[in-house]
């Protein structure tokens, strides 16, 4: 067991080349041990889990805390109020609040979404193949717009309120500003608060009036507060991981093109291929933050109790040789059960069946109507989403042939 002073490594001197590839860098640490003293790019020092088995062990140990009373002063983490959750609760507190939530986002729930899902997906599609010059935005056209809809049609959001809402959610996750993450926060609550105002006068059909209603076999139910951090974890988990799913899936598909080839091949193989993409390069880059409740001992590293911020590198965990072998190699044909996109543990994601869902369906449909799909950009020149919990490039340019160019290109026998 060692406690000595790590070197402190600063992410934010790495640059622009650690957000577009991070995985090398991951496991040049690893190689070095499993626990490394960070400074995040905002600025904030934490310590770094790389590596499968102690990833995993980590963000399933009860002595890493999700309540965010236990942060230690020292850490200098500012806090965003975002309302009483599951992912910001240890049990049994979470215990209770996923029960009650879980109770109504049934897998049953999610499978009845898939009809909605593909009409969606082909709505946006045929919009995005309208486009005259047969090329889009995959992020713009489809990755973001569809889990946008589908979790706003589940909770209940009305429709012309969605481009708001993803404008608080947007700056709330990633503006590095504080003042305007507090700002967006504040706006999104105040809007929750009126919908939960709404749906309680009127109830609908929908998760967020379930979820006014529901009351487990004790009779307990959410309070108003609960309610309303619940909805807000619910929009914005469904919606800002999803999308790099789609876009990070179909880059990694353009930039194989022998898997991709399988995979129009046999669309029996689709399930298999998401859970790859999720290995591969998932949504989720670093899972949210956890505090030291006592001294933890990682892997030979001693990391102090008392509310010190851990973060779980699942990205590296994912790429570790020795749970996956050539873990650089895309194959959507490999076994890649058992990875950590989703997390572990009691907070393992609730929406995994649901943003499975949506993938599959708006992958398998893209590709059946582009059978020519490419991408438009060199991959060097994709920018990425700042930050360490969410990955996937910022926009996807991709270029069809349309109809009519296919009409213009006909041979005519002369
Ligand atoms: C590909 C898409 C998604 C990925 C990669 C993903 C990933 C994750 C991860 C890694 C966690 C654990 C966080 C931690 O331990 O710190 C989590 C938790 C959670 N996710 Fe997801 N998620 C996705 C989609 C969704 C969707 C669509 C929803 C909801 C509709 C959702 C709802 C949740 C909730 C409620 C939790 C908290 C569970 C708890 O604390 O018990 N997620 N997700």
């Amino acid at each position: 067991m060692t406690t000595e002073p790590h070197v402190l490594v600063d992410l934010a001197a790495l640059g622009e080349e650690f957000t577009r590839d991070p995985y090398p860098f991951y496991a040049a640490l690893r190689a070095r041990g499993p626990v490394h003293r960070i400074r995040m790019p905002e600025g904030t020092d934490a310590w770094l889990v790389v590596g499968y088995e102690e990833g995993r062990a980590a963000l399933a140990d009860p002595r890493l805390s999700k309540d965010w009373d236990n942060v230690s002063d020292t850490v200098g983490l500012s806090r965003v109020p975002t309302g009483a959750h599951m992912l910001n609760a240890d049990p049994p507190h979470h215990t209770r609040l996923r029960k009650l939530v879980a109770k109504e986002f049934t897998p049953r729930r999610v499978e009845a979404l898939a009809p909605g899902v593909q009409r969606i997906t082909d709505e946006l599609l045929d919009a995005m193949l309208a486009e005259p010059g047969g090329r889009a935005d995959l992020v713009k056209s489809l990755a973001f717009p569809l889990p946008m809809s589908v979790i706003c049609e589940l909770v209940g959001v009305p429709f012309l309120d969605r481009a708001s809402f993803r404008r608080w959610s947007d700056d709330a996750l990633t503006s590095p500003d504080l003042d305007t993450r507090r700002e967006a926060t504040a706006a999104a609550s105040e809007y929750l608060t009126g919908l939960l105002e709404q749906k309680r006068q009127r109830p609908g059909e929908d998760l967020l009036s379930a979820l006014i209603r529901t009351t487990d076999e004790d009779g307990d139910r959410l309070s108003a507060e609960e309610l309303l951090g619940t909805v807000w974890l619910l929009l914005v988990a469904g919606h800002e991981t999803t999308v790099n799913l789609i876009s990070s899936g179909v880059l990694a598909l353009l930039r194989h093109p022998e898997q991709l080839a399988a995979l129009r091949a046999d669309f029996s193989l689709i399930d298999n291929a998401v859970e790859e993409m999720l290995r591969y390069d998932g949504p989720v880059e670093t899972p949210t933050y956890r505090f030291t409740t006592e001294p933890v001992d990682i892997g030979g590293t001693v990391v102090p109790g008392g509310g010190e911020l851990v973060l779980v590198a699942v990205a590296d965990a994912d790429r570790d040789p020795l749970r996956f072998p050539a873990p650089e190699r895309f194959d959507i044909r490999r076994d890649a059960r058992g990875h950590l996109a989703f997390g572990h543990g009691i907070h393992y994601c609730l929406g995994a069946p649901l943003a499975r869902l949506e993938a599959r369906i708006a992958i398998r449909t893209l590709l059946e109507r582009c059978p020519d799909l490419a991408l438009d950009v060199h991959p060097a020149a994709l920018t990425w989403r700042p930050g360490l919990l969410i990955r996937g490039p910022q926009q996807l340019p991709l270029r069809w042939t349309t109809d009519r160019q296919k009409a213009n290109s006909v041979p005519t026998g002369e």
